[in-house]
């Protein structure tokens, strides 16, 4: 390459002057350079012995991880620690057992959809007897049954409601109208052993109640 024109303008400019002297010397290199022969790249051997340290200490740690989860990290250091952490949910877990309690004690006349059966057994799915703010009328009815004319969701009814509570414990009481209360679309808010416990000492043993009787019920 020849690039040794001297700027045109007057070479009084400091700046100019600089620029030339500038390209002179990267023509000198250019021209002059020797290519040089004393460098060091890595040894060949030392690179292979990095990477099988490497290789090796990464087995090492997957091999001797412990308890290790990769699930799991801080502030929670095992999956003990993380379950006692996780918010559980109480009203579901007494769905999950009333859907049990529900299934041995009332599923053969209520039917596992809650719609009864026409004519014979009333529906609870729906039903305004079930879905009352206060449970005392519904634990009444489970725990010394139900008999003599009445009205569910428009649908009139007179058959007989054995006392299938009194086997059943308060809790298993409590926990199958919490899922009778708030399965198939029914709201209505949870049911406690308490509640049970408080109605079962209230009325003792008795027969089943008339629905005339129960709507004399208080419902809280
Ligand atoms: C042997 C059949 C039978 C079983 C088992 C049974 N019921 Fe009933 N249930 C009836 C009948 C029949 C009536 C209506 C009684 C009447 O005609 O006065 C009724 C009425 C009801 C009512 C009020 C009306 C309504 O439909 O909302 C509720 C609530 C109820 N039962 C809940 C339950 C629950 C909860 C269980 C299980 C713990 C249960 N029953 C088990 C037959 C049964």
């Amino acid at each position: 390459m020849s690039k040794k024109k001297k700027p045109s303008q007057p070479a009084s400019s400091a700046l100019s002057e600089r620029v030339g002297s500038g390209l002179d010397r990267i023509d000198f290199l250019d021209e002059h350079a020797e290519p040089r022969a004393d460098g060091h790249p890595i040894p060949m051997f030392l690179f292979i012995l990095i990477l099988m340290v490497m290789y090796a200490s990464d087995m090492h740690l997957m091999a001797n991880r412990g308890a290790f989860d990769a699930r799991i990290y801080a502030p929670y250091s095992n999956e003990d620690e993380l379950a006692n952490d996780k918010p559980v949910d109480p009203v579901a877990e007494k769905r999950k057992q009333g859907k049990k309690v529900y299934e041995s004690a009332c599923v053969a006349c209520h039917q596992s959809s809650g719609s009864g059966l026409p004519g014979q057994f009333p529906p609870l799915a729906g039903s305004d007897w079930v879905q009352t703010d206060g449970a005392n009328r519904v634990i009444r009815i489970v725990l010394s049954g139900a008999q003599g004319p009445i009205t569910v969701s428009g649908m009139a009814f007179n058959n007989l409601m054995p006392p299938v509570g009194a086997s059943l414990s308060d809790t298993n009481i409590a926990d199958v109208l919490t899922y009778v209360r708030s399965e198939w679309g029914n709201k209505a808010p949870a049911v406690t052993p308490e509640q049970v416990k408080a109605v079962r000492t209230e009325i003792k043993d008795r027969g089943p109640w008339t629905p005339e009787e129960l709507l004399k019920v208080p419902l809280k």
